[in-house]
């Protein structure tokens, strides 16, 4: 294992990087339970279980960027999805800026490509009634990876593949944890900015799309993140979680043998 420290802002961020991790999920959590302090960074080359959204598997193959971070925001446990927000819109920044490539974020958790999924980001958290203990904010990038399993090959994408390059992954890992701490320092009173910086990286507002298999309009997301949408009928409703498909193909194919 090795150990850096990055001070950004108000942030002082404990980077530790290893080989292999089950999950970089399961080593922040326990580290947090250890009492590691806010701004604790696990990083791992590789992952056996990485996990994903709704308990699905992560691929973690070598070339990609493992990243799970600790932070202890003074906010109610209700209202820890916010935090989802933060990555995905430091991520996505962080990608195109650094690939001069267009970045979207398809709700909520999802960082696109027009080729496909390069980036999925997650946030878990440890509370007690009300109270949020931590939260961890999980991001795995697809950087170098050459080529995906057979059941990813038509979602996924990296960055390798998009543009040819190879990424230094602690410079992309360093770039995200400053756009992180630059937007965390007056978090949560700044939500409803970071709201307007999201919604102009999202790709669903205003498009009919299928939410859980549901035909719906996607409106807006409301300045508590909740997603609000627009059934058949024309009645609206708020969403906090649940799966988004794209009313028609959206993922164009490359070739990259
Ligand atoms: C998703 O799109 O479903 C979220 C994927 C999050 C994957 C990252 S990789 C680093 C961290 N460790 C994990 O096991 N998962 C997250």
């Amino acid at each position: 294992m090795r150990r850096v420290i990055l001070a950004v802002g108000n942030l002082e961020f404990v980077i530790e990087h290893f080989e292999t991790l089950e999950s970089t999920m399961n080593t922040a959590k326990e580290l947090a339970e250890k009492g590691a302090k806010e701004g604790t960074v696990i990083i791992a080359d590789r992952q056996t279980h990485g996990r994903g959204r709704d308990d699905r598997s992560w691929e973690s193959p070598e070339g990609g960027l493992y990243l799970s971070l600790i932070l202890k925001p003074d906010i109610p446990a209700n209202e820890a999805h916010q935090l989802i927000f933060l990555s995905g819109v430091a991520v996505a920044k962080t990608l195109s800026e650094i690939t001069e490539e267009k970045m979207e974020i398809k709700w909520p958790n999802d960082i696109v490509h027009s080729y496909g999924k390069i980036a999925g980001v997650l946030c878990e958290t440890s509370t007690v009634g009300e109270e949020l203990r931590y939260a961890v904010l999980g991001m795995g990038i697809n950087t170098n990876i050459p080529h995906f399993s057979y059941e990813l090959e038509e979602s996924a994408i990296s960055l390798l593949q998009i543009t040819k390059n190879e990424y230094k992954n602690r410079r992309i890992a360093q770039r995200i944890l400053e756009e992180i701490s630059e937007r965390y320092e007056d978090f949560p009173s700044n939500f409803p900015q970071l709201v307007g910086e999201w919604r102009v990286l999202s790709n669903i507002l205003g498009k009919e799309v299928l939410l859980d298999g549901e035909k719906v309009k996607a409106i807006d997301v409301d300045e508590q993140g909740f997603l609000i949408v627009e059934d058949r009928e024309g009645s609206q409703r708020k969403i906090l979680s649940g799966t988004i498909e794209y009313g028609q193909s959206h993922v164009e194919r490359i070739k990259t043998e």
